[in-house]
């Protein structure tokens, strides 16, 4: 686990706050009859506008600068010319890019259409607030697995499942760094949290049961119950006054 340097920290806050201002804009972009591959080709325009650099293309011969997972899929949704998104689909675009070599990750959920459903609104009320909750927990002097566990406490007291396969992970010169960070654990566990670390936590939950299974693909990660799955993001640092959230424009 890399504590990062002050330089390394700035090149993170900027790739994360030109990131979190990509999402800002998506809103309008995600409508019935767009495809998933018109999506993620705007998302590639406003990443070249940014001088980010995608970390998905390319990785492991994935092509897309996002994944972006419909209803049942839960991530690593592969973009598609034909996947076209329809009134009331679930969706949920993660994108992870570094500017001037350092990451930042990040994934938020949105429906299709105006008409809010509830159970699906509530799904994703219950990822953000999992997220916020885990994030409360990146704090000086606690422990690792305290994240986990505020994720999974609050997702399964509203009874939603919490993936086990899939994890949060340590972020920095890679997308992916050391250690995990599982959405389910033991409270008091894990490593101890210092300043200077960085994370990405990211609650993926599920409507049933919290299994899933990759599909033929190789990529698109789906439940196996096919019941509704939601998925956040955020890229954090354990700041000296408790969690700077780094993809988030405000606080
Ligand atoms: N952004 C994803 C994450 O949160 C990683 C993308 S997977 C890729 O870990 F293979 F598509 F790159
Ligand atoms: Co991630």
């Amino acid at each position: 686990m890399i504590i990062k340097s002050k330089q390394a920290l700035e090149k993170m806050r900027t790739a994360g706050k030109l990131l979190a201002d990509i999402f800002e804009k998506i809103n309008p972009i995600i409508q019935e009859g767009v495809s998933t591959a018109f999506i993620d080709a705007w998302i590639e325009e406003e990443l070249l506008k940014r001088q980010l650099v995608s970390q998905s293309k390319g990785y492991k011969g994935y092509k897309h600068v996002s994944c972006i997972s419909v209803n049942d899929v839960v991530v690593h949704g592969v973009p598609s010319a034909q996947v076209i998104l329809q009134k009331g689909d679930l969706v949920k675009v993660d994108v992870c890019a570094a500017w001037q070599l350092y990451c930042a990750d990040m994934a938020r959920c949105y429906i299709v259409g105006n008409e809010q459903d509830e159970h699906k609104n509530h799904l994703i009320v219950i990822a953000q607030q999992a997220l916020d909750k885990g994030i409360a927990q990146a704090v000086v002097g606690k422990r690792l697995y305290d994240i986990s566990a505020a994720i999974q406490g609050h997702v399964e007291h509203y009874k939603y499942g919490v993936v086990r396969d899939f994890a949060g992970h340590g972020i920095g010169r890679h997308m992916h760094e050391e250690p995990d960070v599982p959405n389910f654990g033991t409270a008091g566990t894990g490593m101890r949290l210092q300043v200077g670390m960085t994370f990405a936590i990211e609650p993926m939950i599920t409507q049933g049961s919290y299994e899933v299974y990759v599909d033929r693909d190789g990529w698109t990660v789906k439940t196996k119950d096919k019941t509704l799955a939601a998925h956040v993001e955020d890229t954090i640092l354990i700041g000296e006054n408790g969690p700077e959230i780094l993809t988030r424009l405000i606080q």
